[in-house]
């Protein structure tokens, strides 16, 4: 059996916690293999609403396994909080999550130094939600990590308070010095949990057991325009974000890779700094905030918002080979009169259709205007419902990136997805 990777195309929150949730019941395994508690993946149906922050989008469903993988970095406190809101919502997670051993620890100490870092970046911030993911990236790769698999060995305690102390050093060299006690003691005791709570394993192998009879579904967090590699460097997330991330974050191989599911908002919206060559600083902007309801499912913050990018949408295509498209979010346009596509980017005067190296150069987008469809579509369930101006729209996106748009969002509910 193939892994289908299911992965955002733009700046994250184009609805891959929906999409992998509508999906989820034809897959017997969901795995999440990078990112941590910075993504907040929506989940809507009967009435309810959830959102999950590091356990996979697959969790409803019964039957379903689910893998945090060891390209994760997983923050016990957010983990055990987030398995307490289920419980508690009556959604069982007991034998249903399995944690890789190699996936990275983020520490108290990895969040100080995130909100430091920014600080000390003034106007130059990135944007960052501040939950420790960069610095906890950055330990991972300069080898001095904590991993899940410690927390089942005796030296943990002294592996913590050594990784620790080097980061309240480097706190008080940057002029922050750390106060994580209050902390500290909740994120021990959350370590101590996880480690009765969850089944901690040696994820490479159970995935790659599975793979031989099991359907299984790779969750990606972020989108690919905040992967560390390919998108707006120094404005990105610390993981890869791509298709490829999968195979790295799950430990399968890349021909075991099958559907890479790509996942587009009908417009764009980013949250944090960096450039977002579409974006619509006015009443666009504006409506599209405010029909999508664009605030951050993790920090509450307003999402910037602007036209749909097909000069980003075609690089994330092609860095990923994305086989299928999954459009959402096209029922917040309902109202628009017309609606614009950039199509490509005049730089320097120049005409180009590649998104530039360079994050500080004036970039104006070049549009095609298309007319909208006004009126609702969120009732809508098949496609012969579908006004014809969004079809030609999609027909459009479909020409452009050469990759069939198979599915539909059409509202924020499981229910409200067209397929085609
Ligand atoms: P993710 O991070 O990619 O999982 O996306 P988020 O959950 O952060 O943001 C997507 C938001 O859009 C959530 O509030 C979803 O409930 C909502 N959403 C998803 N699909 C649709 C859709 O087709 N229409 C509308 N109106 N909302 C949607
Ligand atoms: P999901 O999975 C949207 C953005 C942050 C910031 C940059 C770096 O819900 O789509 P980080 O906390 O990783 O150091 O932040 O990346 N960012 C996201 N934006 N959706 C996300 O996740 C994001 N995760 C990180 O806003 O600009
Ligand atoms: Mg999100």
């Amino acid at each position: 059996m193939k892994v289908d990777v299911a992965i955002g195309l733009q700046w994250g929150d184009e609805g891959k916690g929906k999409i992998v949730d509508v999906l989820t019941p034809k897959y017997d395994v969901v795995a999440r293999f990078q990112g941590g508690p910075n993504a907040g993946h929506t989940l809507k149906f009967d009435g309810k609403k959830f959102v999950l922050h590091t356990i996979p989008s697959g969790i409803f469903r019964s039957g379903t396994v689910n893998i945090i993988g060891n390209g994760v970095v997983v923050c016990p406190i957010t983990l055990m909080r987030e398995v307490d809101e289920l419980n508690a919502a009556g959604v069982a997670t007991a034998g249903k999550i399995l944690l890789s051993k190699k996936a990275h620890l983020i520490m108290p100490t990895h969040r100080a130094i995130d909100a430091a870092q920014e600080a000390a970046k003034g106007a130059s911030k990135i944007g960052s939600t501040l939950k420790g993911i960069g610095p906890a990236y950055t330990d991972k790769i300069s080898r001095c990590g904590l991993r899940v698999g410690d927390v089942l060995h005796s030296s943990f305690a002294e592996k913590y308070r050594s990784a620790k102390q080097q980061h309240c050093t480097y706190l008080r060299q940057l002029g922050f010095p750390p106060n994580v006690d209050e902390e500290e003691a909740l994120w021990l005791q959350s370590v101590e949990r996880m480690r009765q709570a969850f089944t901690i394993i040696d994820s490479e192998y159970e995935i790659n057991a599975l793979l031989k009879t099991k359907n299984v579904l790779a969750e990606g967090a972020q989108g690919s325009m905040l992967d560390v590699d390919f998108g707006s460097y120094p404005f990105v997330t610390s993981s890869n974000t791509i298709c490829a991330g999968a195979c790295t974050g799950l430990g399968v191989a890349p021909g075991s890779v099958g559907e890479v599911i790509g996942i587009f908002k009908a417009y764009c919206t980013r949250v944090g700094s960096g450039p977002f060559p579409t974006e619509q600083l006015n009443e666009t902007g504006e409506l599209l905030r405010r029909q999508g309801d664009e605030f951050g499912a993790t920090t509450g913050r307003a999402r910037r918002c602007g036209w749909l990018d097909l000069v980003a949408l075609r690089y994330s295509v092609m860095i990923s080979g994305a086989t299928q498209l999954m459009m959402m979010k096209a029922d917040v346009m309902d109202s628009f009169e017309a609606i614009n596509v950039a199509v490509g980017y005049k730089i320097n005067g120049l005409d180009t259709d590649r998104y530039p190296y360079e994050v500080d150069v004036p970039v104006e987008p070049v549009y095609k205007k298309f007319s909208g469809w006004k009126k609702s579509i969120a009732a809508c369930r098949s496609e012969k419902d579908l006004p014809q101006e969004l079809l030609d729209y999609v027909k459009f996106i479909e020409q452009q990136t050469g990759v069939p748009v198979k599915y539909i969002s059409v509202g924020p509910d499981r229910e409200a997805t067209i397929v085609r």
